[in-house]
């Protein structure tokens, strides 16, 4: 069953920036975009499982530090080669200044 998990501040992010966020030995990855809607995705890329993280947030989108693969970070979309496969997405929810992340 779907829970809402809090999964940081929403301070600890940056406008058009990203943070990690693990739970129960997972990885995901954070965003804000610049007028401070908040999504997240997968916290590995889907092409060799490198951490987004360490990835540049521009314009919706992330980049991948390893190849530079890119993804639409609000729909996970990926935006072609080397990345092939979209990233998953979560549905975010922001309440009393804390962004939540509905896991299954
Ligand atoms: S690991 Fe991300 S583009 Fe290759």
């Amino acid at each position: 069953m779907p829970q809402w998990i809090p999964a940081c501040a929403t301070d600890d992010v940056d406008p058009e920036d990203v943070i990690p966020f693990e739970h129960a030995g997972e990885s995901y990855a954070v965003y804000r975009s610049p007028d401070d809607v908040y999504y997240a995705t997968a916290g590995h890329c889907s092409h060799e499982r490198e951490l987004l993280c360490d990835g540049l947030v521009m314009g919706g989108v992330i980049e991948c530090p390893k190849h530079n693969g890119r993804f639409d970070y609000t729909s996970g979309k990926a935006m072609g080669a080397p990345v092939l496969v979209d990233l998953r997405t979560y549905p975010t929810k922001v309440e009393g200044g804390t962004v939540y992340i509905e896991l299954a």
